[in-house]
């Protein structure tokens, strides 16, 4: 009697495309790779000998830090970073616009460095401070980026302003005495669909040599 997971080859019953696996076989074999896949939770499977855990496709327990704030969530290990902020924080300045790393309204700091939340993971994020727009006022204050933006008018429909805000103090605060060329330069990783890149070069002038 065979085994119920070995799958048998029929040596009379020829592949057709010359792979050496009949269509019956590869029906079998995609319906025991169906079967193994849990629903919940992590597990570990070995690779050459080494243990690898894999995470998911359920959901499994996430721990981020946003703000300065630890949030524990339960969350399906595809889920971005992006998402578990607006949709299971309710910390939505990050926006989603082409949720493809191109536009950057979805920038947040993370560990220092700016990133598009909508591709990093939530898992990846584990472990790592994330800086969102919305730690920036103070005291109910604006803060002077935020200020400069105003001045100058440098936003329209605000769609890609928390984004742009956030890699503007990013930049800052790495290069705190850049010229407004400079910031022209390191902010060249957003888009402002409304054009408001005549108020954003004024806003640099503003900000330039100041640091955040
Ligand atoms: S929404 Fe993330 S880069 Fe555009
Ligand atoms: S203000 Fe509308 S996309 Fe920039």
């Amino acid at each position: 009697m065979p085994d119920d997971h070995t799958v048998k080859k029929n040596p009379k019953k020829k592949a057709k495309d010359g792979s050496g696996v009949s269509r019956r076989d590869f029906l079998k074999i995609s319906s025991i790779s169906a079967a193994a896949v849990p629903v919940l939770g992590t597990r570990v499977v070995h690779a050459a000998g080494t243990p690898v855990k894999l995470y998911g496709p359920g959901k499994v327990p996430i721990e981020l830090t946003v703000n300065g704030k630890k949030h524990a969530l339960q969350l399906e290990p595809r889920v971005t970073l992006l998402d578990a902020l607006r949709d299971q924080l309710e910390i939505s300045g990050g926006k989603r616009v082409c949720d493809r790393a191109e536009c950057g309204s979805c920038t947040v700091i993370m560990d220092g460095k700016t990133v598009y939340a909508c591709s990093v993971l939530a898992i990846e994020a584990q472990s790592k401070p994330i800086i969102t727009v919305e730690s920036f006022m103070n005291g109910g204050k604006l803060h002077p980026i935020q200020q400069a933006f105003v001045d100058n008018d440098a936003s329209q429909c605000g769609f890609c302003t928390p984004g742009f805000v956030v890699a503007f103090k990013a930049f800052l605060d790495q290069h705190p005495n850049a010229t407004p060329e400079e910031i022209r330069r390191g902010l060249s990783g957003n888009l402002c669909r409304c054009g408001t890149y005549h108020g954003l070069q004024l806003a640099a002038a503003q900000m330039a040599g100041k640091g955040a």
